[in-house]
């Protein structure tokens, strides 16, 4: 059967995007600039207008790319699931990340993309899960009491949980542990030039531009963890290269160097943003709603433990539910792009080969006809008498679904409850913003745009 036998790349990965979308509803926007700057403001009340002018598939063109926006529950679904074949996620990351990321999990398909995640899987088993909680508590005990030099200051919050996320990841990651070195400083550097470089405006590559610098910085990342992947091997090193490093294929052999250095630099960057983004935006929504704050200030008081160890991560039902709901009102990856490889019913509409289709986690998140009062903060939509997110398998989907769902989903909500539970014990805030009515931006990353200044107090 054609649709089930897609193991060859060079099917689909040279043609071109598709652009002749004309008879699907929907239009380009303005000529040259198309949709891109009511999308890049806010993609949300965009996507919704758009639903309710021409229903859950409709063409656009935003960043000078033409394609389909996919919206709703039921559309994530066949996206995702993909029991058909028909999506390539290699392809739809292809045009802006594929300097960056080329090999990594989330630019392979199907078997390819099987293969590979048993290298990053190599790193997420039960008893490496339960050392790098032991780990974490140690360096957020260490970076807290840093921390009590800013009590009683205004300090931007997105910065200084950003940094340590980065101290995290350096020792966690690839077992850097002098966290003041140089050695960390330059590998923090490189991956910030990298993930900057990403977020080019064009994709030139000469010195003093963003591109160029993420392009060497992504050079730096593949020769510090390659220089490091022989003695990783030999070792018995409990961070995470180590395990990369030392997983076999199915034929007994190691993965090259590069296989495991793609997947090591992709990790950093789909594990440092996303974490950080959760953890602002949780203090974004405590700061306006004091109930909730004091409510798990209540919970994390109740618990007589300095941290969460790996056993311990159930013990906080409520702070799961407000993770959920940052996740939902304010989810950490706002887009998840693929493209047809085949020629797609998408809801009654006939999608072609090669067309890209975007699709935007907050959509479902806060459509009306799920959620109550989907724009206000409120973690009891998750509670189990209320249970929400349970009325569609797709509705609430943070961390995608299918084939390519996030590998890291138990690692980073081990490292959010961990740091809240610590903080809180430790530590209350109010929100210092200038502009109380906060610009809360989507791209390049989601947080409030003041980066969330905040003052630090003593409980
Ligand atoms: C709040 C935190 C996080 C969120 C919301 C999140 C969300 C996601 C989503 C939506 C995807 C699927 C993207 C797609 O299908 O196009 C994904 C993939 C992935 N995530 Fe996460 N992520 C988070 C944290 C992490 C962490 C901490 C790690 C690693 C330690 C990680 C590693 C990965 C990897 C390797 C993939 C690619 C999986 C594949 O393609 O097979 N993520 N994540």
């Amino acid at each position: 059967m054609a649709t089930q036998s897609v193991t060859n790349y060079d099917d689909y990965i040279h043609e071109p995007n598709c652009t002749n979308l004309d008879h699907i509803p929907g239009d380009y926007g303005l000529p040259v600039i198309g949709h891109t700057l009511t999308y890049l403001k806010d993609p949300f009340p965009w996507a919704l207008e758009r639903y309710k002018e021409f229903g859950p598939v409709s063409r656009v063109c935003t960043t000078g790319v033409k394609g389909v926006l996919a919206l709703g529950p039921d559309l994530v679904q066949q996206i995702m699931l993909d029991t058909g074949r028909n999506f390539s996620s290699k392809m739809g990351f292809h045009t802006r990340v594929q300097q960056f990321f080329e090999g990594s999990l989330i630019m392979e398909d199907f078997e390819h993309h099987k293969h590979q995640r048993r290298i990053v899987q190599a790193a997420f088993k039960n008893d490496a899960m339960k050392h790098y909680t032991k780990e974490i508590n140690r360096i957020y005990d260490r970076a807290l009491n840093e921390w009590e030099s800013d009590v009683d200051k205004t300090i931007p919050f997105f910065m200084h949980i950003k940094d340590l996320l980065l101290i995290v990841a350096a020792e966690i990651f690839a077992g850097e542990t002098d966290y003041k070195g140089e050695r960390v400083r330059q590998l923090n550097q490189a991956f910030l030039d990298t993930v900057n470089g990403i977020m080019y405006l064009f994709p030139i590559n000469l010195p003093g531009f963003t591109y160029h610098k993420g392009i060497k910085g992504k050079k730096f990342l593949q020769k510090f963890f390659g220089e490091m992947i022989d003695e990783k091997r030999a070792g018995d090193g409990m961070d995470m290269l180590s395990f990369f490093s030392r997983e076999k294929d199915e034929f007994g052999e190691y993965f090259t160097a590069k296989e495991v250095t793609d997947q090591a630099i992709f990790l950093m960057f789909a594990a440092h943003d996303t974490t950080t983004a959760a953890i602002t935006h949780t203090i974004y929504y405590l700061a306006r709603n004091p109930d909730v704050k004091e409510k798990l200030m209540a919970e994390v008081d109740s618990i007589d433990l300095d941290g969460l160890m790996w056993e311990d991560q159930d013990k906080v039902p409520y702070m799961q539910q407000v993770f959920n709901e940052v996740q939902r009102i304010r989810p950490s990856v706002p887009l998840v792009p693929r493209r047809t490889i085949r020629e797609v019913e998408m809801a009654g509409v006939k999608v072609p080969a090669h067309t890209m289709i975007f699709s935007f986690p907050r959509f479902s998140h806060w459509l009306e006809d799920y959620w109550t009062e989907p724009a206000k903060f409120d973690p009891d939509r998750f509670s189990p008498e209320r249970a929400e997110h349970k009325q569609h398998p797709f509705l609430f989907h943070p961390f995608g679904g299918g084939a390519h769902k996030c590998i890291g989903m138990h690692f980073s909500q081990m490292e959010y409850k961990n740091f809240l539970f610590k903080f809180l014990k430790r530590y209350d805030f109010e929100s210092k913003h200038e502009n109380s009515d906060v610009f809360m931006q989507t791209f390049p990353l989601p947080k409030p745009s003041d980066d969330m200044p905040i003052r630090l107090m003593r409980r």
